[in-house]
């Protein structure tokens, strides 16, 4: 299924810890040329030097999605050292603090935007040049059940797939999730005829910081879809929500 993986190169954000590390690690496992995108140096650089010691090529570029000039400033420095990307997949998020939609400060629903969403837009628009350089360029925009609205807007019928009732609102967080899934249709849309596929993934939930370290699937299940996305076959899936689940096969989410 998946297209040939060796000398290919791929972009992950946030991917000094949880998420992005897993997929940054999977995907240099598979053979891939991995830039390591982390908005603190050391953190970075720490990430890089893990990874590296496990025999694999992964390269730490700073990368802050909420500052242009950092964005602008990694793509130089990835055009100039490899020329082109293969797969951009867009990890960054924050999501904290978790709160029910009349308690939430406007601040944090103004930094879920800026971090989740409006950082988004600024890397792939800033990478789409190194992607339409590769014969097979993959987006995968890191998303969340939470951010789809049929989830939440199902979320007391016992018949739903989320029928627990207890669907945490989380404003910020939540629409920004959602966000993500608009924008990845129109980007799938906009790019499908240049054979650029795109797709919303959510790792489920698994542990990491920003959840206290919780979770139904190991950090290694939960990269898996994101890495099979990354990695698609020429007339692969676009504009798709899938979740990562046990079997590694993953789900297709409702919007
Ligand atoms: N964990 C889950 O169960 C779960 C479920 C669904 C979706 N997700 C999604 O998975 C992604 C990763 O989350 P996670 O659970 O792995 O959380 P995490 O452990 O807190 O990792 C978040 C990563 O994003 C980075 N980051 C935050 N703001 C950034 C910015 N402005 N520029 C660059 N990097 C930035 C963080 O860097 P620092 O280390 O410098 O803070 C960190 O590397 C997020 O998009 C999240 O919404 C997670």
């Amino acid at each position: 299924m998946t297209s040939s993986t060796t000398s290919r190169i791929a972009l992950v954000t946030g991917a000094n810890k949880g998420v992005g590390r897993a997929i940054t690690r999977q995907l240099a496992e598979l053979g891939l040329t991995v830039w390591l995108g982390a908005r603190d140096t050391e953190r970075g650089q720490r990430a890089e030097a893990e990874l590296r010691g496990l025999g694999l090529d992964v390269r730490f570029v700073h990368l802050d999605v909420t500052d242009e000039a950092s964005v602008a400033l990694a793509a130089k420095h990835i055009e100039q050292n490899g020329g082109r990307l293969d797969a951009l997949v867009n990890n960054a998020g924050i999501s904290r603090p978790w709160l029910a939609p009349s308690e939430t400060p406007i601040g944090n629903v103004r930094a879920s935007l800026e971090t989740n969403v409006v950082g988004v837009v600024n890397v792939t628009n800033a990478m789409l040049p190194l992607l339409r350089r590769s014969d097979a360029a993959r987006i995968v925009n890191i998303s969340s059940v939470l951010g789809s609205i049929t989830a939440a807007a199902e979320n007391h019928d016992p018949t739903s797939v989320f029928p627990d009732g207890g669907f945490p609102a989380t404003l910020g967080y939540t629409m920004s999730k959602a966000a993500v899934n608009s924008l990845t249709v129109h980007y799938a849309n906009e790019l499908r005829a240049e054979g650029i596929l795109v797709n919303a993934v959510s790792p489920n939930w698994v542990p990491t910081d920003a959840n206290d370290n919780t979770g139904i699937l190991t950090l290694e299940q939960g990269a898996r879809m994101p890495v099979r996305m990354a990695t698609l076959p020429v007339g692969g899936p676009t504009g798709t929500f899938v979740c990562s689940d046990a079997t590694g096969d993953g789900v297709i989410l409702p919007w």
